[in-house]
C-alpha cells in the first residue's frame, strides 16, 4: 500500500492507494476515532457494486452505516439532492461526531463533501473515489460543491476530507470512456509538473490502459503526490493551485456551450490542453516538439484534441469562459506551458489569439 499525506497541518490528511482497500475501510476509518454512526453516499451505479462491502467492512468495525444513493451523473451536483441527502442524515440521526462516505465518482465526492461540510455546520468525511479522476484529482483537496442552473461548481467550500482510500480494483469497473477521460488529468499533471511523468507515461500509455497494476498504482501516487504538494502550499487557490487548471479555461467553456452533453470533463480538458499547449508555443515559446508531444499523448490515449466551432459557437464559447469563476475584472486568465513539466498561471490571452488557435483554418 501506498500513503501519501496531503500537509495542511492539524487538517493534514492520508491518501491510502492500493489494490483490495474497500474491505478495510472500516479498520482504516477506526483509526481516525469517530463516532459510530455514519452514512454512505453512493450513486446507482456504483451503489450495488461497492456498497455491500463498505457496509460490511464499516459494520466489522462497530459502525452503523445507513446508505443514500443518489441518481447517477452531473444532475445530482443539485441542490435539491443536497436537500434530500440533509433528510436522510436527520432521519437516521446522524449527530456531530458522525461522518460521512463518499463511495463514488468526482459528482458524489463534491456533493457528499458539499453534504458534509454544511450538515450540523460541518461533520467528517471520508473519500473513497471509484474512478480514475477521482482518485486522481476531485477526491483530494477539499473542493466541494454543486451546480446552479447558472453554470458548474457555483455554489461550494473548501473542507478537506480525513482520509482519502483509492482501492484500484473499483477501476476494473469503470466504462473505458470514463477511464480515458481520467487519462486526460494524469497527463495533465506530466505538463504541469513533472516531465519524468509525461515521459514515463509516452512509454507506458499501453500498460496504463490495459490496466497493469504495478504501472496505475504508482502512477496514482504520482499524481496524488503532486495534487497534495500544491494543495498543501496553496489550499484555497491564491496562486499556485492554479496551475491544476491547466486545460481548464477552454475545457470548461466547451463542456458548458454543449450543455455537459457532448463530452465528459476529461474530454474537454483535453482538448483544452492541446489548445494551451498551441498558445503557449505561440506567447511563450514553448517548443514546437513539445506541442508536438502533447497533442499526440492525448491522441495516443483515445481523447479528443481539436473541436471544429462556427462563428456561433465560438461566440457562445468566449461567453461561456467569462462566466467562468477564474475570470476577474473580465479578463480570461490562462495557464500556460514553459516547456513540460513547468508551467506559469494568470496569462492574459486576447480573444483573438484563442480564435486562431481553435480555428486556425476560418
Ligand atoms: N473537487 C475537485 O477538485 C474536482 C476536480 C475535478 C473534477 N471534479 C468534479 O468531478 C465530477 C466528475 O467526476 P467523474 O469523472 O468521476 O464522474 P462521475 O462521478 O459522474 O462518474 C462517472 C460515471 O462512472 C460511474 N462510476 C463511477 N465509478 C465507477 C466504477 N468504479 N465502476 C463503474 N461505474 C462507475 C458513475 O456512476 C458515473 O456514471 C464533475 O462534477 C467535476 O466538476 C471535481
Ligand atoms: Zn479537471
Amino acid at each position: 500500500m501506498r500513503e501519501i499525506t496531503v500537509p495542511l497541518g492539524t487538517r493534514s490528511y492520508s491518501i491510502l492507494i492500493a489494490p483490495k482497500l474497500l474491505p478495510k475501510l472500516g479498520a482504516h476509518c477506526a483509526e481516525l476515532k469517530l463516532g459510530k454512526r455514519c452514512a454512505i453516499i453512493t450513486d446507482k451505479n456504483v451503489g450495488p457494486r461497492y456498497a455491500k462491502v463498505a457496509v460490511k467492512s464499516l459494520r466489522a468495525a462497530g459502525f452503523e452505516p445507513v446508505t443514500i444513493t443518489v441518481a447517477p451523473g452531473e444532475t445530482a451536483k443539485s441542490l435539491k439532492t443536497v436537500q434530500a441527502c440533509y433528510d436522510q442524515l436527520a432521519a437516521h440521526r446522524l449527530e456531530r461526531k458522525s461522518f460521512i462516505v463518499a463511495l463514488g465518482g468526482g459528482v458524489v465526492g463534491d456533493l457528499a463533501g458539499f453534504v458534509a461540510a454544511t450538515y450540523l455546520r460541518g461533520i467528517a468525511f471520508v473519500q473513497v473515489p471509484t474512478t480514475l479522476l477521482a482518485q486522481v484529482d476531485s477526491s483530494v483537496g477539499g473542493k466541494v460543491g454543486v451546480n446552479l442552473k447558472a453554470g458548474k461548481n457555483l455554489v461550494g467550500a473548501f473542507y478537506q476530507p480525513r482520509l482519502v482510500l483509492c482501492d484500484l480494483d473499483t477501476l476494473k469497473s469503470l466504462p473505458p470512456r470514463e477511464y480515458r477521460a481520467g487519462l486526460a488529468e494524469v497527463i495533465k499533471y506530466g505538463i504541469i509538473y513533472d516531465r519524468d511523468l509525461f515521459a514515463r507515461l509516452e512509454r507506458e500509455l499501453p500498460k496504463l490502459q490495459k490496466l497493469d497494476p504495478k504501472v496505475v498504482g504508482e502512477v496514482v501516487a504520482r499524481c496524488c503526490e503532486i495534487k497534495a504538494e500544491v494543495v498543501g502550499q496553496d489550499e484555497t487557490e491564491s496562486g499556485l493551485r492554479a496551475i491544476l487548471n491547466f486545460g481548464h479555461t477552454i475545457g470548461h467553456g466547451l463542456e458548458a456551450i454543449s450543455r455537459y452533453g457532448k463530452y465528459l470533463h476529461g474530454e474537454a480538458i483535453s482538448i483544452g490542453q492541446v489548445a494551451a499547449a498551441e498558445l503557449s508555443a505561440a506567447l511563450l515559446d514553448f517548443p514546437e516538439l513539445d506541442t508536438q508531444r502533447v497533442a499526440d499523448l492525448f491522441r495516443r490515449a483515445g481523447l479528443p484534441t481539436s473541436v471544429d466551432l462556427n462563428a456561433s459557437e465560438l461566440k457562445k464559447l468566449f461567453a461561456a469562459m467569462c462566466l467562468d469563476k477564474k475570470v476577474s475584472d473580465g479578463e480570461i486568465k490562462f495557464v500556460l506551458a514553459k516547456r513540460i513539466g513547468e508551467v506559469v498561471w494568470g496569462q492574459r490571452v486576447s480573444e483573438d489569439m484563442i480564435r486562431a488557435t481553435l480555428n486556425p483554418s476560418r
